[in-house]
């Protein structure tokens, strides 16, 4: 099984409408067996992918040329044993929302993960509510 996580910035010139990544992700994950997690906020995405090799290549290759977003950054690309994320989900952080409350949001959907891809998400989360 693979394993991607990247990071990148939403195209200010395409705002995003996050519901329908969540729609269309929600619909195309189940169908490929992908499950991971995608931290939103109005200005950077964070995703992790895992599952089939074909699979997460294919949907990889579809999400880094979607306009919606740019300056896409793999950090980490590594075949994994077992499934770090149970489902697809989408942590959505909306402005003046709860730092703490999603935070912890975070960390119990990264609970799973390896030490490295839990702080990846925990360390964006945190720099992100401060900025
Ligand atoms: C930040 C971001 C994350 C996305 N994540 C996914 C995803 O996990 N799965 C997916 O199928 N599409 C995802 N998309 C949407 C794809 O870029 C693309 O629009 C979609 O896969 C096309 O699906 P369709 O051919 O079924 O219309 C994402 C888009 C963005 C901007």
């Amino acid at each position: 099984m693979l394993q991607l996580v990247y990071i990148s910035s939403a195209n200010p010139a395409a705002p995003c409408p996050t519901q329908d990544i969540l729609t269309v992700s929600r619909r195309n994950n189940a169908r490929d067996r992908i499950t991971g997690l995608l931290y939103a906020d109005a200005g950077r995405f964070l995703q992790a992918l895992e599952g089939p090799e074909d699979a997460v290549e294919a949907a990889f290759a579809r999400i880094r040329q979607d306009p919606r977003h740019r300056a896409i950054v793999m950090l980490s690309r590594r075949v994994v044993d077992r499934r770090a994320f149970g489902h697809w989900e989408m942590a959505h952080r909306a402005p003046g929302a709860d730092a703490a409350g999603f935070l912890s949001d975070v960390q119990r959907l990264t609970a799973e993960a390896s030490p490295e891809v839990r702080g990846t998400f925990e360390g964006l989360v945190q720099a992100r509510a401060l900025a």
